[in-house]
C-alpha cells in the first residue's frame, strides 16, 4: 500500500499565533496536509513518524533581518558569514526562512544589478529558504523606476538609512522613495538614527581622546534614535505609506511608535535580542572585548530599558523580533572588530569598529528561554508576523492545511530539556564569538523540519539539512502593512 504521508507529528501541542491545541500534523509533498485533533492520524500511514509527546509544535522561524556576504558600512572586506555558513547557523537554531539584504551602493545607479549579484551569492548555497530586501543607497530616477520590476521579481520590501555616510539619505530622497514604494506596494524598512547627531558626538569624543569601544554607545545617544524615529513616522504619515522601523532600542522611540500606532497609522516596528539582553555594561568589558557588542543602535543604558523593550513585544508595539545578524569576527585585524586597531589607535577606535553582532542561531532559543513571552506571542513575533509583514504568509509562518510549507519546530517545554550555558563552540556560524556567551539556555529546538524534511535533529547528529535545499521564495505585497487611504497619493494643496 502506498505511503499516505511523508511525515506525521503526533501527540504534540500545536502553537500558532492565535491558538494552543492538542493537534497532530501530517505532511505531504513539502506541505502541511492535515492538522487534526490528537489521535486523528492514528490509522494514517507515513514514511516517518515523530512522537512529539510533551512537546510544542510551532511554525519554523522567519528571520527578516539578516546580513550575509555584505560589504561593511565602512572599512574593508565583508561580513563573516556567507550564504552557506549563515543559513547553516540559522537552521541549527530553528530558523527555516530568512530575508537577507541586497545592498545598492551610493555610487550605483541601478537596483537590479545588486539583486542579480545577491541571487548569485545565495543560489545553491542555502540550507533554508530565503528572499531579499533591497537596500537603496541611491534613489536615482533609474533606481526608482525599477521598483516595479522588483515587485515582479518577488521583492516587496526595501531598506533605507538615515545614518552612515555610505548610505544616509536626506528627507527629500526618503519622500521620493516612500511615494514610489506606495505605488508599487513595497514596504520600506527604515534605519532611524540621526547621522549628523552621531557624527557631531563622534567629533566631541575624539577631541577628548575617548576611543574605547564603550564610547560607541556615547556616540549614538538615544536622542539620535528618538528624533529620527519621530521624523520617519512623520514622513510616513505625510506620504500615507507604511514603514517598518528596524532594530528599535530606545524606550522613548518605542513610545513614539506606539503613539503613532494608537492614531491608526501604518507604523510597524522591529526589535532584536541585543536590545532585550545587552546593556551598555556589555560595551564596557575589559580591554577591547566590548567591541563584540558594538552594533547600531547600541545596547542601551540599563536592564530597565530592556524591560521596556520586552513590554513592547508583549503589547504589540513591536511587530517582529529579528536577529539583525551582522557578523564580524572579533580576532581579525583585516575585516573584523580588530580592524579598528591601528598604529594611531593601538587600543582601537570605536568609530572604526564594524557595526553588528551575530545572532541568527540564538534568536529563537534565547527569547524562548527567557520565559517572558506568551507562546502565541513568541510565534507571532518570530514567525507569523514577519511572514505577514513581508508577503510570505501563510506559505511561511503558519501551519495551514494545504497552504503552508511544512516548516516546523518542535520544542520541549521548560523543565523537559536539560539546561545549559551557551558557548560559541556550540554554534554553527563562521564567527569566533557570540555576544550571548554564558547565557543560561532552557530551550533549544529538538527537531526542525523544512518543507517536510528533518533538517535539524538535536539528539541525533544535529544538522541534517543540506546546502542547496533552501530556495528563493518570491514574495507578495505585505498582508499587514497597507496605506490608510486607497488610491493614488495626492499632493496636498
Ligand atoms: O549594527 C548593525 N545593526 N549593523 C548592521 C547594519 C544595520 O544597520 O542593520
Ligand atoms: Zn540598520
Ligand atoms: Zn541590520
Amino acid at each position: 500500500m502506498a505511503t499516505e504521508y511523508d511525515l506525521i507529528i503526533i501527540n504534540g501541542v500545536v502553537v500558532s499565533d492565535t491558538d494552543i491545541q492538542e493537534w497532530d500534523v501530517a505532511v505531504k509533498d513539502e506541505k502541511i496536509a492535515k492538522v487534526v485533533p490528537r489521535g486523528g492520524l492514528k490509522d494514517a500511514k507515513a514514511a516517518r513518524t515523530i512522537n512529539a509527546e510533551g512537546g510544542y509544535v510551532m511554525p519554523g522561524g522567519v528571520d527578516a533581518h539578516v546580513h550575509l556576504q555584505e560589504p561593511p558600512l565602512f572599512g574593508n572586506g565583508s561580513t563573516a558569514d556567507n550564504y552557506e555558513t549563515g543559513s547553516r547557523s540559522a537552521v541549527c537554531g530553528g530558523t527555516t526562512t530568512m530575508v537577507t539584504f541586497a545592498p545598492q551602493k551610493k555610487t550605483e545607479d541601478t537596483l537590479l544589478d545588486t539583486l542579480a549579484a545577491t541571487h548569485e551569492r545565495a543560489k545553491d548555497n542555502c540550507y533554508i529558504d530565503y528572499s531579499f530586501h533591497i537596500i537603496v543607497g541611491n534613489p536615482s530616477e533609474k533606481a526608482l523606476s525599477e521598483f516595479e520590476t522588483l515587485r515582479s521579481e518577488g521583492i516587496s520590501s526595501i531598506k533605507i538609512y538615515m545614518t552612515y555616510e555610505a548610505l544616509q539619505l536626506h528627507d527629500g530622497q526618503i519622500l521620493d522613495i516612500l511615494l514610489e514604494a506606495r505605488k508599487q506596494g513595497i514596504t520600506t524598512m527604515i534605519h532611524a538614527e540621526n547621522g549628523q547627531v552621531i557624527d557631531w558626538m563622534t567629533t566631541q569624543l575624539e577631541k577628548k581622546k575617548l576611543f574605547a569601544p564603550k564610547y560607541h554607545g556615547s556616540s549614538h545617544p538615544p536622542i539620535a534614535e528618538i528624533e529620527a524615529t519621530y521624523r520617519a513616522i512623520s514622513l510616513s504619515e505625510f506620504m500615507d505609506t507604511p514603514i517598518l522601523i528596524v532594530h528599535v532600542s530606545t524606550p522613548a522611540a518605542a513610545a513614539h511608535i506606539k503613539a503613532a500606532q494608537d492614531r491608526g497609522l501604518p507604523i510597524y516596528a522591529e526589535t532584536c535580542p541585543q536590545y532585550l539582553f545587552l546593556t551598555k555594561l556589555d560595551l564596557d568589558q575589559p580591554g577591547f572585548e566590548g567591541a563584540k557588542c558594538v552594533c547600531s543602535p547600541p545596547p542601551r543604558e540599563s536592564e530597565a530599558d530592556c524591560d521596556v523593550i520586552w513590554e513592547g513585544l508583549a503589547n504589540g508595539t513591536f511587530t517582529i523580533l529579528s536577529s539583525d545578524h551582522c557578523p564580524f569576527r572579533y580576532d581579525d585585524s583585516a575585516t573584523g572588530k580588530k580592524s579598528s586597531i591601528s598604529a594611531e589607535h593601538p587600543l582601537g577606535h570605536f568609530k572604526y569598529i564594524p557595526n553588528g553582532c551575530p545572532g541568527i542561531e540564538t534568536r529563537l532559543a534565547l527569547t524562548l528561554s527567557a520565559g517572558r513571552l506568551d507562546l502565541r506571542k513568541f510565534v507571532e513575533v518570530t514567525s507569523s508576523n514577519p511572514a505577514k509583514l513581508y508577503g510570505l504568509y501563510p506559505l511561511k509562518g503558519a501551519l495551514v492545511e494545504g497552504e503552508s510549507d511544512a516548516d516546523i519546530n518542535i520544542w520541549y517545554p521548560e523543565g523537559k530539556m536539560e539546561e545549559f550555558d551557551l558557548t560559541n563552540e556550540m554554534l554553527h556560524h563562521d564567527v569566533d564569538y557570540t555576544p550571548f556567551e554564558g547565557r543560561r539556555m532552557r530551550q533549544w529546538p529538538r527537531w526542525t523540519v523544512l518543507r517536510g524534511r528533518v533538517v535539524w535533529d538535536r539528539d541525533n547528529g544535529g544538522l541534517r539539512g543540506e546546502k542547496g535545499y533552501g530556495r528563493f521564495v518570491k514574495r507578495e505585497t505585505s498582508s499587514l502593512a497597507k496605506p490608510l487611504r486607497e488610491g493614488e497619493w495626492e499632493l496636498p494643496l
